[in-house]
This record gives C-alpha cells, sequence and structure tokens, in this order.
C-alpha cells in the first residue's frame, strides 16, 4: 500500500524522535532496539518511521482505515496533534490498547519534542498470523 504522506511543507528536521523496537528484526531486519532520529514538525509518525527504515505495518496507506499502525507514546504526547474521534474510534480495534496507544500515520508532530515512542512486537505479528 502506497504511504499518504502529510502534503504541506515541513519545516527543518529539529525534533528529536526516539523508536523503540519490540522486535527491530522484524521492523528494520537488524537487531537495533533504540532509533534515535530527528523529525520536521508537520510530519507524521509513520512517514518519520519509513523515512528511517522503520518498516511500521500500513495496511490501509496512512488514512485512519485501519489499526496496523498502532503504536504507544511513551512520551511527549503533548508535542503531537490530538486524536480525532475518527482515530480514537479506529484504534480501539488494535490489539493490546493503552492510554497512550495511537496510531502512527495520525499523530502529526507539533511541538518542539523530545518524543518516544514504543513500536510493540504484535505490530509485524498480527498480520503475520492471518491464516491462508
Ligand atoms: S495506516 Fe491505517 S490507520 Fe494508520
Amino acid at each position: 500500500m502506497h504511504l499518504r504522506r502529510s502534503d504541506h511543507h515541513h519545516g527543518p528536521a529539529e525534533v528529536p524522535v526516539k523508536f523503540l523496537l519490540e522486535d527491530p528484526e522484524g521492523l528494520t531486519g537488524t537487531d537495533k532496539q533504540e532509533w534515535d532520529v530527528m523529525a520536521a514538525k508537520g510530519e507524521h509518525l509513520l512517514e518519520v518511521a519509513m523515512d528511517h527504515g522503520i518498516n511500521i505495518e500500513h495496511a490501509c496507506g496512512g488514512v485512519c482505515a485501519c489499526s496496523t499502525c498502532h503504536v504507544y507514546i511513551e512520551k511527549g504526547m503533548e508535542h503531537l496533534s490530538e486524536a480525532t474521534e475518527a482515530e480514537e474510534d479506529r484504534v480501539e480495534e488494535a490489539p493490546g490498547l493503552q492510554r497512550n496507544s495511537r496510531l502512527s500515520c495520525q499523530c502529526e508532530i507539533e511541538g518542539n519534542g523530545p518524543i518516544v515512542i514504543r513500536v510493540p512486537a504484535w505490530n509485524r505479528n498480527a498480520v503475520k498470523e492471518i491464516p491462508h
């Protein structure tokens, strides 16, 4: 699925974002669990991850029509756009729902960070386990 990208101009990449990967092998093909990257305001977290080779699932292409891009915001929720009603309805379908659950394709960076995101292992597994 082609990734929907944020369509407006981004500022400089000056917001520190840390990704904590529970399944680095499945998401990146490496064993690196912590990724420190810089992002720009206006970008959404899914595209920041994808731009750095962290392949978070995004079955619907980032249009809030699935819940495969589900992540946990461990720090810096206040630096992200607020969840819309559509996102709140959708994220409830995600396995492992927590208070800090968000859909990464819907979280636009608004503040200066830092932002820490945990990508659960089942982000990959949920898709792999579908029976054929
Ligand atoms: S990619 Fe489908 S809701 Fe985010």
